[in-house]
């Protein structure tokens, strides 16, 4: 058995996380630590209940006092998402980004390394390489170039676990993914917030001329490589994660408009976001060659289930649409209007 402390296990990826690896490792203990701020939400970890394997401690990760005192049991891995996550925001202050993914990251290390954790996992973006043209890919080996406050946080972040391991020796491994998508995505990231405006029959703003390139991933299938990466991932190693499925934004909101059964007409061309980058597209080789790394969804499968999960969950999604969010929303779209 062994005892994990994950951070950020009650946000989209997190929580889809948890509830593989209590699938997967039924006798694996799992701490929880999560701040729960706008986008942690315990409905997401529903049927997960605490007991001998799981326990659930709302911490900040950038409080390490708080860590020392609440953690009060030998932890063996480490992993970490907590994370401020939207690029938005950031563009608007970045100050959060910089405590939690920047000041969080480094005190989570500081932690492991004190407590004698053997492996630390950093989950991060594909973001951190910044934007590619119309050709090539991201490997392990393209040069950070960040454009976002969120992208230059995690890869501030990404360095110094590179630190913590040239530096301490300590057991690291870092994952970089490209765009997820799936059940319990807060709906301000792209998929969600469409199939959420679509449903409640509002526009669905696409910024630009929607033709900026994402690789979608199913999140389970990204969950399936961070437990790769722990279980397998050599230290010190970085791996890429990506979906092999390259969409331009406006090829994702018209395949969720088909498959809901709504108007193109919906679509609001908006204001392009500050720096907004062009393309991302993942090279996972390295992953697929030492850990057996594969995407198991496509595109096209997953966003059926995808638009069926939010059909299903109507519940949950408005009523996060109907609190603080919608305060956030109009601060984002209120003054944006028509490109
Ligand atoms: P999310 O915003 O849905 O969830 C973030 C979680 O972290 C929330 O539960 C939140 O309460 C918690 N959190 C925030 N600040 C905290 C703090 N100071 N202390 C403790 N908990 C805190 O994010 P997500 O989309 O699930 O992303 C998770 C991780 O994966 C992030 O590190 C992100 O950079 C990375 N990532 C995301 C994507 C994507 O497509 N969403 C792709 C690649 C990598
Ligand atoms: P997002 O889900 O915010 O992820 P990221 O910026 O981390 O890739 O956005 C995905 C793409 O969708 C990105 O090119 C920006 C675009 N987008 C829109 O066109 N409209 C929107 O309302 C949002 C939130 C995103």
């Amino acid at each position: 058995m062994s005892t994990i402390l994950v951070t950020g296990g009650a946000g989209f990826i997190g929580s889809n996380w948890v509830r593989l690896r209590r699938e997967t490792h039924p006798d694996d203990r799992i701490l929880n630590v999560d701040l729960l701020t706008y986008a942690g939400n315990l409905e997401n970890l529903e049927g997960i209940d605490e007991g001998p394997g799981y326990r659930f401690l709302r911490i900040d990760v950038a409080d390490r006092q708080a860590l020392e005192e609440a953690v009060d049991e030998p932890v063996d891995a480490v992993v970490h998402f907590a994370a401020e996550s939207h690029v938005d925001r950031s563009i608007e202050d970045a100050s959060a980004f910089l405590r939690t993914n920047v000041i969080g990251t480094q005190t989570l290390l500081d932690f492991a390394r004190a407590r004698g954790v053997r492996r630390m996992v950093q989950v991060s973006t594909d973001e951190v390489y910044g934007s590619l043209g119309d050709e090539g890919k991201f490997t392990e080996m393209t040069s950070l170039a960040p454009n976002s406050p969120y992208s230059a946080s995690k890869a501030a972040a990404d360095m110094l676990v590179r630190a913590a391991h040239e530096t301490h020796g300590m057991d690291v491994v870092i994952t970089r993914c490209s765009n997820n998508y799936g059940p319990y995505q807060f709906p301000e990231k792209l998929i969600p917030l469409m199939i959420s405006n679509a449903l409640e029959g509002r526009a669905l703003p696409v910024y630009g001329d929607g033709l900026n390139v994402r690789d979608w991933i199913w999140v389970e299938d990204h969950c399936r490589g961070i437990d790769l990466a722990l279980d397998k991932g050599r230290a010190g190693e970085v791996y890429n994660f990506g979906g092999d499925a390259e969409r331009t934004n406006l090829d994702v909101v018209r395949g969720i408009l088909a498959l809901l059964g709504k108007p193109d007409s919906l679509i609001e061309f908006v204001e392009d976001r500050k720096g907004h980058d062009r393309r991302y597209a993942i090279d996972f080789s390295k992953a697929a060659r030492e850990l057996g790394f594969a995407p198991t969804v496509s595109f096209e499968g997953g966003l059926e289930r995808c638009v069926q999960w939010y059909r299903d969950h109507d519940s949950w999604w408005r009523r996060i649409k109907s609190g603080e969010y919608m305060n956030w929303y109009e601060t984002m779209y209120g003054d944006r209007g028509d490109a």
